[in-house]
């Protein structure tokens, strides 16, 4: 009995990072796995590589209109979707006085709106097939604050929040919603912001001195999405080594 048989899962920016990492574990723990990503040549090599209990789907989180597309694809393909782990995001650093507000709403259409369309379109076939889990990755960014980091932050705090509402408005119709929050982690949407010597950085200033990787993040999404945690909703888990467990002061 693996941990996810009977499970129906979309994986948003599944192509790659954290989102290739979960994709592999579902698959593993007996789950149908549809891969939603902009990345086609990745997401396809992905796919073809788990088999036949996974699938790509070229998707876009922040298009409303792909998010029906993608929903109705999973539930003829592999049958009704009880699980979404809306992983999709993107990180543009950025100082208040100098970032364009074009890059502003990009940030809050992928991550943000995303986030939202992919709740909203799950909805309704997970009420109707019994409940289902919703995974939402936030960041120690949307736990505390960063310089030059304000408006990935705000999307990420906006994530927190909508997991709360989330929470309290799907609970009654059998649909957990979590929000989880990754320290720095070693994919390529952090390597491309200063290679070995950032990750080295960041290590330094993490309590367990290393800086995590994708495969220390897909355990809690299969737990999450697991019938194991059957009773938690509305929660925010930090998994960052310990980053979040001190104050400006602690060392
Ligand atoms: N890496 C970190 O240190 C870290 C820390 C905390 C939180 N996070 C969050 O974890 C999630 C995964 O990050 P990652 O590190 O694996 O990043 P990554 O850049 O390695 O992977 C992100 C994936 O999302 C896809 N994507 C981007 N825009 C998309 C869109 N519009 N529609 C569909 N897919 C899209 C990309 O093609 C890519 O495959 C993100 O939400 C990120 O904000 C990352």
């Amino acid at each position: 009995m693996n941990r996810l048989d009977g499970k129906v899962a979309i994986v948003t920016g599944g192509a790659q990072g954290q989102g290739e990492a979960i994709s592999r574990q579902f698959v593993a723990e007996g789950a149908r796995v549809v891969i939603a990503d902009i990345a086609k040549e990745a997401g396809q090599a992905l796919a073809d590589d788990l088999g036949a209990t996974a699938h790509f789907a070229d998707h876009d989180v922040s298009d409303s209109a792909s998010w029906a597309r993608v929903v109705e694809d999973a539930n003829e393909r592999f049958g009704a979707v009880n699980v979404l782990a809306n992983n999709a995001g993107i990180l543009r650093f950025g100082d208040i006085e100098r970032q364009p507000a074009e890059e502003v709403e990009l940030i809050w259409r992928i991550n943000q709106l995303g986030c939202f369309l992919g709740m909203q379109a799950v909805t309704r076939t997970m009420r109707k097939n019994g409940g289902g889990s919703i995974i939402n990755a936030s960041s120690v960014e949307g736990l505390a604050g960063m310089a030059g980091c304000t408006a990935y932050a705000a999307t990420k705090w906006a994530i927190r929040g909508m997991t709360k509402c989330a929470a309290m408005e799907l609970g009654p119709k059998g649909i957990r919603v979590n929000s989880i929050h990754p320290g720095m982690i070693d994919t390529p949407m952090t390597r491309v912001h200063g290679g070995d010597a950032a990750m080295e950085f960041g290590a330094s200033r993490v309590p367990l001195r290393r800086v995590g990787h994708p495969a220390d993040i897909a355990p809690l999404y299969v737990f999450l999405a697991s019938n194991e945690s059957s009773y938690i909703n509305g929660a925010e888990i930090s998994i960052d080594g310990g980053v979040t467990a001190t104050h400006a002061f602690g060392g």
